[in-house]
């Protein structure tokens, strides 16, 4: 049965080629800009002069908060809150990736926050009751669903600790800029770490309950549709109508729409980031190198949601038993991830069997999907993993 929700998702898009042109209208509520990229890449492929003549024909004040690394860290969080300080900042304005709106939006619930905010929002996952920053975001990378979500992803290395607090809508971008053609330059290791970031964030919401509700036969769409143009953008990364498609299908992924409703699992991603916090490897990469294993565990204890996957995601024919269709799903699904050329084990991200004890103490235990696991599972599919 649907459950009872509420949705608001304020974020505005403008979604296309040129679409940056309307964010000169986006800004006249606003008088000094907190400028925030990341490590350089939109200094390459042109966004950041687009930005930054917008910004200056509209005569504003702009700060700049570049430096932003892909798994923005504690460290990183505290210089922007105080920058944002400083200058009486009135807009942050992220120009990048998941890392680069994440981090916009944990600084957004920060600047009037008289706590530590990693303890605060992190540890403690208590709610923001100040005043929150205005954000507006320009996806240069896609994946996350960042872009119209509220969610903001810190690490925290001394703790070794990966840790995403989803924020209230106050917290979403007020507008995002999405034009495919932004995301050209986006290496294809990236690439390919992002689509398989989306498909998984389907899954995740996918794989949890019983009954029949719309979210999964959404959630059945935008899975094929990620996965049909996914193919088509490993050969030519420039196919407008691939790229295009795969970026409107990730902001969908993750921004709530398909969790309406239902039980939801995550806890992929809570394998995921703990391995991120203890190599540092690119978000999509740890979901993949998981994700099999993960996977092949829980699919006895929800064979019928794993069968219904194989059927309407990967056309697998009904045929034969149950639990012999849903295995040929995963079937599918590691054929696909071998076509993407995602990471498949642990290995190829540095992890090594010393850090196995660490990694499942840093991953939080949901209750969501088919099979709560216990520490003891935890370890055996992080081995499995390998
Ligand atoms: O830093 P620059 O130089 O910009 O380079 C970035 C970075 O090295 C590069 N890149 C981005 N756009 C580019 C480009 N390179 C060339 N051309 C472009 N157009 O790509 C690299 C990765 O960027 P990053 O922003 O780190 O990637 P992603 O979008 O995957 O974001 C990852 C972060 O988002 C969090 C992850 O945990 C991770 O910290 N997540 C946020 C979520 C959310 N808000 O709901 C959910 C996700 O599950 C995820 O956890
Ligand atoms: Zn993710």
């Amino acid at each position: 049965m649907l459950g009872n929700f509420t949705f608001h998702n304020p974020t505005k898009l403008y979604f296309g080629k040129g679409a940056l042109a309307n964010l000169a209208a986006e800004l006249k509520p606003y008088h000094t800009v907190q400028l925030i990229y990341g490590g350089g890449s939109v200094k390459k492929n042109g966004v950041y002069d687009a930005v930054t003549k917008i910004l200056k024909d509209c005569g504003k004040t702009v700060v700049e908060d570049g430096g932003v690394m892909p798994n923005p860290t504690t460290e990183k969080l505290y210089e922007g809150v105080d920058i944002a300080r400083k200058h009486h900042v009135d807009l942050l304005l992220a120009v990048g990736g998941g890392s680069v709106c994440d981090y916009a939006k944990a600084v957004s619930v920060s600047v009037f926050c008289n706590e530590d905010p990693w303890d605060k929002y992190y540890l403690r996952f208590e709610e923001p009751d100040c005043k929150i920053l205005p954000v507006g975001c320009v996806l240069t990378m896609v994946g996350t669903g960042s872009e119209m979500n509220g969610g903001a992803v810190i690490t925290n290395h001394a703790q070794k600790l990966k840790i995403g607090h989803v924020f209230g809508s106050e917290a979403m971008p007020k507008f995002t800029v999405l034009d495919p053609t932004f995301t050209y330059s986006v290496p294809m290791r990236q690439m390919v770490a992002g689509i398989y970031d989306a498909f998984n964030h389907i899954c995740e919401q996918y794989f949890s309950g019983t009954d029949d509700n719309v979210s999964d036969y959404l959630a059945e769409a935008l899975m094929r549709s990620l996965v049909v143009n996914s193919r088509v953008a490993v050969k030519d990364h420039t196919d407008y109508e691939a790229r295009s498609n795969i970026m409107w299908a990730a902001t969908w992924a993750l921004n709530t729409l398909i969790a309406q409703g239902k039980t939801t699992d995550w806890e992929v991603h809570m394998l995921g980031q703990a391995v991120g916090a203890y190599t540092d490897a690119t978000h999509g990469m740890t979901l993949s190198a998981v994700s099999l294993p993960y996977y092949r565990h829980i699919l006895p204890y929800g064979v019928a949601k794993f069968k219904r996957f194989a059927v309407e995601v990967w056309g697998v024919k009904p045929e034969g038993g149950d639990r012999e269709i849903a295995e040929k799903g995963l079937a599918a699904l590691e054929k696909w991830m071998d076509e993407l050329g995602v990471a498949k084990n642990l290995t190829a991200l540095g992890v090594t069997p010393d850090m196995i004890e660490g990694i499942a103490d840093a991953t939080l235990i949901k209750n969501g999907g088919y099979k709560t696991l216990t520490r003891a599972e935890i370890v055996e599919i992080l081995k499995e993993s390998l």
